[in-house]
């Protein structure tokens, strides 16, 4: 990597980033594409989220992914909005156009794209979703906005799937929605994709599943959205059952890619996706 006066700077905010992997992969990504640009991450709190936003301005930064805590509150003070980011009521990525700030979401895009890379269809399926945080948010959007056929919300906090269930009933008319407790998963095991949208699994709770995959038909695809470690103990207990499985991590690489593709504006990054994934493998 050569940096000079001419580099453009890309970066991550959000609260903690100690442990992202997105300046590997962003970093990757660039070299791979002799771009002349580079991708730092910064812990940002809540209280300096604005005076953050308006230095990028001033520091002319070209774009920057945003994380939790900030993916709601970062509207409020950026120029423009995508359709996308405005269903999603989020913002993952924002892009400097000659000093406007416009916000993107590619979560949803992100997750979608990893779905129809594994031959599978969102359009008149039935999916299972464990969890109601940021990103089962942003995953049921997108499934009810690509025409899913139902959708179940499953949350140790019942509250919050209603909440995402009639946020999603009251958008999107043609889909079924339901929600539920997370432990009465063996009421709903007749669809065709759960994705796990808890952190349970995660490092370093590796033990941990959100619900034991063994329940399920043997038709069902099991997808996890994490992707530390890379098959959790949710996957690899499906594995063993026979169960088509999707790990987090090609999602992870969609939404770098996407990102990089606003803006660098280039669509050819869009088709690194084998090679960052490989090179993810191998990390
Ligand atoms: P993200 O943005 O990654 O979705 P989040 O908004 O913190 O993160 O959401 C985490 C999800 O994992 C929530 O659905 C959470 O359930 P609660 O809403 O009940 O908190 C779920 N989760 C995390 N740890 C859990 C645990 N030990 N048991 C059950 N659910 C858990």
């Amino acid at each position: 990597m050569n940096i000079d006066w001419n580099t453009d700077i890309y970066c991550l905010i959000g609260n903690p980033v100690d442990n992202s992997l997105s300046p590997k992969i962003h970093n990757h990504i660039f070299n791979e594409n002799n771009a002349n640009c580079i991708y730092v991450s910064f812990n940002v709190e809540e209280k300096d989220l604005k005076t953050v936003i308006n230095s990028f301005k001033a520091l002319n930064i070209k774009g920057f992914n945003v994380t939790i805590p900030h993916k709601i509150n970062v509207i409020n003070y950026l120029d423009n909005l995508t359709t996308e980011a405005k269903i999603m009521g989020a913002v993952n990525t924002v892009k400097n156009l000659n000093g406007k700030l416009v916000g993107y979401n590619t979560d949803g895009i992100g997750f979608a794209k990893s779905l129809y890379e594994e031959g599978i269809k969102i359009k008149g399926n039935r999916f299972l979703v464990l969890g109601a945080g940021g990103a089962s948010y942003a995953i049921c959007k997108k499934l009810a906005m690509e025409g899913a056929n139902t959708i179940v919300i499953l949350n140790r906090t019942l509250n919050k799937a209603k909440n995402l269930a009639e946020t999603i009933k009251s958008e999107f008319k043609e889909t079924n929605v339901y929600y539920d407790f997370l432990t009465n998963v063996s009421h709903y095991i007749d669809i065709d994709v759960v994705v796990n949208c808890t952190s349970i699994g995660m490092l370093p709770d590796v033990n941990q599943m959100p619900v034991n995959p063994l329940l399920f038909k043997a038709n069902t695809i099991v997808y996890d959205i994490i992707y530390k470690p890379l098959e959790t103990k949710f996957l690899l207990t499906a594995k063993e059952r026979g169960l088509k499985t999707v790990n987090g991590i090609s999602m992870l690489v969609n939404q770098a890619l996407l990102s990089q593709n606003i803006w660098l504006n280039n669509d050819n990054i869009l088709k690194s996706y084998e090679k960052i994934k490989g090179f993810l493998k191998n990390m």
